[in-house]
């Protein structure tokens, strides 16, 4: 059989959803030049193949993705001879290279001469699920990973995992189905656990009966105390409406892309709440989940999450049945509250959607038995959370957020908290050091560049703007006014909350980068879009 085939790229090199497929018959060769050359193959019922050529001028790539069995080989057939590689895990043929099922050939090997390529394959028995959504996250610690999944298969799936250069160190893990009412896939998670420090991971999704999905790589962190992580506010794909879903999800590429270009070690990206906005119904939602897992970034690095008010629409139930079934929390307390050890430091992330006394209460005590019993041999202790206790934006007068501010705060400063990141109130804006509620005004104006030496119980915050920029929040002064385009240069230091040491809007989206040491947590906090540094502040201890 000769089939000539075209596949238009979906998610397939992440092991997600397959592109559109066009297949004609037709002979096995191309000329000098062409773009789409033929390829040939004896794909076998049950198969999945698909084949992607990028361009002839620099060289000549596909990418297949194999859901068979690994002994499948191939052959590349060419007038000026062949090249053959039985097996994708035999050491690399002259010409070639290929990390396990991307073969890229140069041009010079081709000679840009009539070429065809022969792809014999042996059958996989059965087709592994196209799984979909895939998101790497933390784990308790850096020894672990979570990983989550969506698949159109009911029945149980694993992960196989092992180190690139090892594949028979293999390990399988049995994936865990997760059951939140969702009706159309099916959500499924496991934990990858033994992961040794800078070393260079693959995993697949499948079974050995099914097949496995194309193996993704991470590397682990170098595992010392020094050390980049990229934190994230508000994507909130979807405010609006679907006309504007592109443009906040190319936002929010783009934010991926810039933090990892400045911190391109980054061993955790963070996501402080509303990855999505959550209105408008299970179609639109989960568009809008497809939309916050477009960075192949959250496949290779460990994502953390955390569910803002966002996520708990168009009712909490519903809204966060979502974000229970694209997430996979450690050491999970109550309702998404959990916390994880990473190298020096230790993140408790809360889920501040619960906001009564007895709700606050309990994180309070979450708070204060996790930094007694996790956080005692640790430089640093951060927490993330969705709403922002000190900010200049409107939600700074909520009823939920005051209640934050007024009980959660000092506990804070009680257990000796350093950071706090959060979002929500898309404006950036950085406090003073905070005992509790109370300012630790500085004796020379707070300025980008700031270097603090927090003294006991004194915490700062930082509130980041929105990565999706959907919606921004005008600075809203002491007394309630707001005041569209205002910079903080040239307001009276009366209009600011007293907590305010820097803030700014720009109307434009932010990541910010923590580069983390033993003695110092450095966050500077960039425009995406230009080279903007929009703050930085040190803590040195
Ligand atoms: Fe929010």
């Amino acid at each position: 059989m000769c089939i000539t085939q075209t596949t238009h790229r979906g998610q397939g090199e992440n092991g997600g959803r397959r592109g559109r497929q066009e297949r004609t018959s037709g002979n096995c060769h191309t000329h000098h030049g062409e773009i789409a050359p033929l390829y040939t193959t004896n794909a076998g019922a049950g198969f999945h193949h698909e084949f992607m050529l990028r361009d002839l001028i620099g060289h000549l790539r596909f990418t297949f993705g194999l859901h068979g069995r690994r002994q499948a080989f191939i052959a590349i057939c060419f007038n000026a001879g062949s090249l053959h590689i039985p097996k994708p895990q035999d050491s690399p043929t002259p010409g070639l290279a290929y990390p396990m099922t991307r073969i890229r050939i140069s041009a010079a090997a081709l000679g840009f001469a009539t070429a065809s390529a022969l792809i014999p394959v042996t059958p996989a028995a059965a087709q592994s699920a196209d799984v979909f959504r895939v998101m790497l996250g933390v784990g308790a610690n850096e020894s672990e990973q979570t990983l989550t999944w969506r698949s159109p298969s009911p029945a149980p799936e694993q992960v196989r995992f092992y180190p690139t250069d090892a594949p028979a160190n293999a390990v399988i893990v049995d994936g865990k189905a997760e059951e939140h009412g969702i009706t159309t896939y099916f959500s499924k998670e496991a934990v990858l656990t033994g992961l040794e420090p800078n070393t260079e991971y693959a995993y697949q999704i499948g079974t050995e009966a099914a097949g496995w999905s194309q193996p993704q790589s991470f590397r682990t962190g170098d595992g010392d105390d020094t050390w980049d992580f990229l934190a994230f506010g508000d994507a909130q794909i979807g405010v609006g409406g679907v006309a504007f879903d592109r443009e906040q999800a190319d936002n929010w590429n783009a934010a991926v892309t810039a933090g990892l270009a400045d911190a391109p070690n980054a061993e955790m990206l963070l996501s402080l709440g509303d990855q999505v906005d959550g209105w408008g119904g299970v179609a639109f939602v989960t568009k809008q989940y497809d939309h916050f897992f477009e960075p192949d970034a959250l496949r290779s690095i460990p994502t953390a999450v955390l569910p803002g008010n966002h996520e708990t629409y168009p009712t909490y139930l519903e809204g966060m049945a979502h974000f229970r079934e694209h997430s996979a929390l450690p050491n999970e307390h109550g309702d998404s509250n959990y916390f994880y050890e990473r190298n020096n430091a230790l993140f408790v992330s809360l889920n501040t959607n619960l906001s009564s006394p007895e709700e606050i209460a309990d994180q309070a005590n979450f708070v204060r038995s996790t930094v007694a019993e996790h956080g005692q041999d640790k430089d640093w202790v951060i927490v993330t959370e969705h709403h922002s206790p000190f900010s200049q934006g409107t939600h700074y007068t909520d009823d939920d957020v005051r209640a934050i501010r007024e009980q959660l705060t000092p506990v804070f400063s009680e257990v000796g908290v350093d950071l706090v990141l959060s979002g929500h109130d898309h404006i950036y804006t950085r406090s003073h050091l905070m005992n509790g509620t109370q300012p630790v005004i500085p004796s020379t104006a707070a300025k980008r560049g700031d270097v603090l030496t927090p003294g006991a119980n004194e915490t700062l915050y930082i509130a980041t703007s929105t990565t999706g920029a959907g919606k921004f929040y005008d600075f809203q002064a002491e007394d309630g006014r707001k005041l569209p385009n205002a910079r903080q240069e040239f307001l009276k230091p009366e209009d600011m909350h007293p907590s305010t040491a820097v803030w700014r809007q720009d109307y434009t989206p932010d990541y910010s980068k923590v580069a983390v040491t033993p003695t110092e947590l450095t966050v500077t906090t960039y425009n995406v879009h230009n080279p903007q540094v929009v703050d930085k502040v040190t803590l040195r201890k």
